[in-house]
């Protein structure tokens, strides 16, 4: 298949798109990588069916859109730093992601998406939940709207990936370097998309541990009331993997979760994350 028409079909009213005309074992001619950019920051999370593509042809597609960042804490591909391994095993309880997040949030820099590819599914269920931040805002009111875009939160990856949090979570071999986890960053309530411009709601319950200038506990109310919010059924899309399936998320605007419905069952995905730029606030 040559890679000349991308057909565009909405996943659900708040956001994501499949993407069908394409060929990703193909090199992208730039038009096309600009075209899925597009794409991506205009629906959120876009999806792919059936690139049974190499691990070299995944990492040069996540090349063809952005620069690959190497990702710290989870086990990689063997033999390919660029690819992280999102895995559960049959015996295994505890998956990963499996609360709602943005990447990366806890990074000066946060991650532009990711892009996870199936390898080994489950019979049933192991589906991926995804969220609009754009969509959240906009439904708040324009009061509390306003008192967000003055705020900043406190995002952290210690509380996750750190030695303390490793025993308690206990995820094997499937995170590593607990001690490089030492990441936090302050970043605005309300972010603006540097592609489109629209104002998005930038905390998530994984890594947000508070608002900057209040406790721990004085945030917790309007978080989780911010959490709630944006978890309401419509604001989301739902995607159901098969072998070959890709999801691209734009991790400044979304929130995912996936679903830990398939123990017993071995799910296998491989992910590229793509270096972000700097975000910025509203003002
Ligand atoms: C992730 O949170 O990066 C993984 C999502 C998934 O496995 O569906």
């Amino acid at each position: 298949m040559s890679n000349t028409h991308l057909e565009i079909i909405p996943t659900s009213g708040a956001l994501g798109a499949e993407l069908h005309g394409i060929n990703l074992a193909q090199p992208l001619s730039r038009d096309t990588a600009q075209e899925i950019r597009g794409a991506l920051a205009e629906h959120g999370v876009i999806f792919f069916r059936d690139q049974n593509i190499t691990p070299e042809q995944h990492i040069a597609f996540a090349e063809s859109l952005a620069p690959v960042n190497i990702n710290r804490f989870f086990k990689h591909a063997d033999g390919y730093a660029q690819i992280s391994e999102v895995r559960k095993e049959p015996d295994q309880n505890k998956n990963i992601g499996g609360a709602w997040h943005t990447d990366h949030s806890y990074d000066q820099v946060p991650a532009l998406g990711s892009i996870l590819l199936a390898r080994d599914v489950p019979p049933r269920g192991g589906d991926t939940l995804f969220a609009s931040m754009w969509q959240a805002y906009d439904a708040l009111s324009p009061g509390l709207q306003k008192t967000l875009e003055g705020m900043r939160a406190v995002h952290s990856s210690r509380h996750v990936f750190g030695p303390e949090a490793r025993r308690e979570r206990n995820m094997g071999d499937r995170l590593v370097n607990a001690e490089q986890a030492t990441q936090d960053a302050a970043h605005p309530v309300v972010i603006r998309h540097p592609e489109n411009g629209r104002k998005i709601l930038y905390v998530n319950r994984t890594f947000t541990t508070h608002f900057e200038g209040w406790s721990v506990e004085d945030s917790k109310p309007l978080l989780e009331y911010l959490y709630a919010h944006g978890a309401r059924a419509e604001f989301q899309t739902r995607f159901q993997w098969k072998p070959g399936s890709i999801a691209i998320w734009d991790n400044r605007s979304t929130w995912h979760l996936a679903v830990n419905d398939y123990h017993g069952e071995r799910r296998l995905m491989h992910r590229i994350t793509l270096e972000g730029t700097p975000i910025s606030g509203v003002h």
